[in-house]
Order: C-alpha cells, then structure tokens, then sequence
C-alpha cells in the first residue's frame, strides 16, 4: 500500500534543473531531465549534503559538498555499486510532481 504525496509545481523545476523539497518532514531532491521527472532522497548518505542542489551533468548529479556522484534514475552512486539512495515512482498530477511512498 502506498500513498501519493504531492512535491513541487512542475513549473518551479527548470529545464534540465532540480530542485529541494521539503514534504512530509523529509527532504526529497527532484530533477527534470529532458521532460522527465526524478526523485531522489534529498540527503547525500556520505555527510549529509544537499542531493537537490548538486551539480547536473545529464542525469548524473554530483553532491555540493564533496562531489560523491548518483545518476537520478537508479539512485545508484557511480564508483560504489553498495551505495544506493532511495529514489520514487513519480507522477505528474494536476501540474505537480508527485511520489509514491508508503502509507
Ligand atoms: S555530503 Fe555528499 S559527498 Fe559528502
């Protein structure tokens, strides 16, 4: 059982951009790559840093603070195969990105 939690206006993402959210007492990264949505969880698993304000090289991200690097779709880290973040079935409801996470 899940429930669909809504994120951010699509609009407020910038082509090929992310953004940081805040939902549901979590922080969520969330990135439009060429008109496709991506959720990751927000918190970088090395220390802590922003996944939502990191640097985008396709659908790459690379973390602010010390450059771990996730590509957006599988949540996998990109030298560590171990390392995966937590990433979310998306949906576009009424212009806004929304998750799937369970109830
Ligand atoms: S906190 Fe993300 S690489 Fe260190």
């Amino acid at each position: 059982m899940s429930q669909v939690l809504p994120l951010i206006k699509v609009t407020e993402i910038p082509t090929d951009g992310s953004a940081e959210v805040v939902a549901n007492g979590r922080i969520f990264a969330v990135y439009r790559i060429e008109g496709i949505f991506y959720v990751l969880d927000g918190i970088c698993p090395h220390a802590g840093g922003p996944l939502g304000k990191g640097t985008l090289n396709g659908k790459i991200v690379t973390c602010p603070w010390h450059g771990w690097q996730f590509d957006v779709a599988t949540g996998h880290h990109c030298l560590n195969s171990r390392i995966c973040q937590a990433t979310y079935r998306t949906h576009i409801i009424n212009d806004e990105v929304c998750i799937e996470i369970p109830a």
